[in-house]
């Protein structure tokens, strides 16, 4: 209904906020996409701004989905779904950017931690440790999206699992360079240049 329409047109529009280009631009390096990957997230802020631009960006970037979620619950008490999945689609394709925005990980964090903390928990502990084992950070994400709706199923959240699903076929759609490029062996370790 309307409230579904509303909460994904608002959380469209918080997603969509480019914080990884923002603040690479804002420390003086340029645009992120002429590096790396050329991808807006934080693994590539990474590459092209260092640590803290990387975890500022992260942080950000996870904050859009939770904020979306938490405003969602506050203005309706309901459509926390399709905030978040606002979110992410504005995340992965700001309008702002002719659509072409980030992978959606740190996004499906916030999301995560947004619709319940089993679902954020699970999420960051599967990114963290397939990310470290494989020093890859698009294995960790993508590990960590098909972790997500597991989660959801697990710990009985079912009512997340459309939204949750549907997010990690966009993570992998997302991804599919990074696939190209493990399939090919060439898929740069975390804080390589590429
Ligand atoms: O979250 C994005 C990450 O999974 C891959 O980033 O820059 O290595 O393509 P990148």
């Amino acid at each position: 209904g309307t409230t579904a329409l509303l909460a994904l047109l608002l959380g469209y529009a918080i997603g969509s906020i480019p914080f990884g280009l923002l603040l690479v631009r804002a420390a003086g390096k340029g645009d992120v996409r002429d590096v790396g990957s050329g991808n807006i997230g934080a693994t590539n802020v990474l590459r092209a701004a260092g640590k803290g631009i990387a975890a500022a960006t992260l942080v950000l970037d996870a904050l859009k989905g939770w904020v979306a979620i938490l405003l969602a619950v506050m203005l309706w008490g309901a459509g926390q779904d399709w905030a978040a999945l606002g979110a992410f689609l504005g995340h992965c394709f700001p309008v702002w950017l002719r659509f072409k925005g980030g992978k959606g990980v740190a996004t499906l964090i916030g999301i995560g931690l947004g619709l319940h903390w089993t679902i954020g928990l699970t999420v960051i502990v599967v990114w963290l440790g397939v990310a470290r084992l494989s020093r890859i950070s698009s294995v960790g994400g993508m590990a960590a999206a098909a972790a997500a709706p597991l989660a959801a199923l697990a710990f009985g959240h079912t009512i997340y699992l459309p939204v949750l699903l549907a997010i990690f076929a966009i993570v992998l759609l997302r991804h599919r360079a990074n696939i190209a490029r493990l399939l090919a062996g060439t898929e740069p370790r975390i804080g390589r240049k590429r």
